[in-house]
């Protein structure tokens, strides 16, 4: 495959490191946005080894939505270009804790959600005047509907799901493809403390998903697979029904 000019925000998430290893392993080149800048250096420096053909990177916090516009214009400048994007930073905040909060509840849908609107709006026009790319996001099967457990998080990731949805109906006749990536339960340091069963995957099982379907033709991915039957009937049951069930 042609090599790709691909950056990655929130590249030291677990999920977003094991799909670099597979960009890298391709000899694409690789720009790296994520806040801790010790990981930031070792993640680019194991990505040369692997074979990337160039990796840069820069701290990044999602929420100084004054410094997005910066960042972006020195990541096309730097690479050349931009082919693909990959938007993976995210927070699984405590969902009763933000009940008590509105401060944050609200740092939660800013992080989650405003912080990935505000990034897509700007990529969306770079993408839509060069007439080809990739932008792929991670979002949530909690997304698909709203449940007492997780309802914040879940907001953010419907929101972008909407958005997404928009934003590809927009950029179908520039050839652009809006990717939106809707793991399931993945073994993360996101969900340390969740006790694992046989619904769970890793990293590099998603990673593996996410980099076939980045740079097709797919709108939607589940993964694993097993999520799209299993969020297809957790959507049909009627909402009568379930505001009853303790999900
Ligand atoms: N794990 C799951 O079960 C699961 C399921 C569905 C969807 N997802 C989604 O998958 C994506 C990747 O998560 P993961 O599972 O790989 O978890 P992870 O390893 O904990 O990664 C989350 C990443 O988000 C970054 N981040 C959080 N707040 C940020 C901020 N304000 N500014 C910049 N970066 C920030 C973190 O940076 P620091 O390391 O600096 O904190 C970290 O790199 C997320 O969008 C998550 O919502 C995860």
């Amino acid at each position: 495959m042609n090599e790709q000019r691909i950056l990655i925000v929130g590249a030291t998430s677990a999920i977003a490191e094991a799909t670099a290893r597979l960009f890298a392993a391709q000899g694409h080149s690789l720009y790296l946005l994520a806040r801790n800048r010790e990981r930031l250096e070792s993640l680019a420096a194991d990505l040369r080894v692997r074979g990337a053909a160039r990796v840069f990177h820069a701290p990044f916090e999602a929420n100084d939505f004054a410094a997005h516009a910066g960042l972006l214009e020195q990541v096309k400048a730097d690479l050349g270009g931009l082919d693909r994007v990959l938007v993976a930073h995210g927070t699984l905040g405590d969902q009763k804790a933000c009940e008590q909060s509105v401060e944050l509840t609200l740092q939660e849908l800013n992080t989650n959600a405003l912080s990935v609107i505000a990034l897509l709006t700007l990529l969306a026009n770079h993408f839509e005047a060069q007439r080809h790319g990739c932008i792929a996001v991670i979002g949530s099967v909690a997304g698909d509907r709203g449940r007492q457990s997780n309802y914040v998080y879940g907001t953010a990731k419907g929101a972008l799901a909407i958005f997404l949805q928009g934003l590809r109906n927009r950029l179908s006749k520039s050839h652009v493809q809006v990717l939106t990536i809707k793991p399931g339960f993945v073994d993360t340091p996101m969900t340390a403390a969740f006790p694992k069963g046989p619904l769970w995957a890793s990293p590099e099982k998603i990673a593996a998903d996410i980099e076939r379907a980045i740079g097709g033709k797919r709108n939607q991915l589940y993964t694993p697979f097993f999520w799209w039957p299993i969020m297809a009937i957790i959507k049909s049951v009627p909402e009568a029904i379930f505001k009853r069930l303790s999900l």
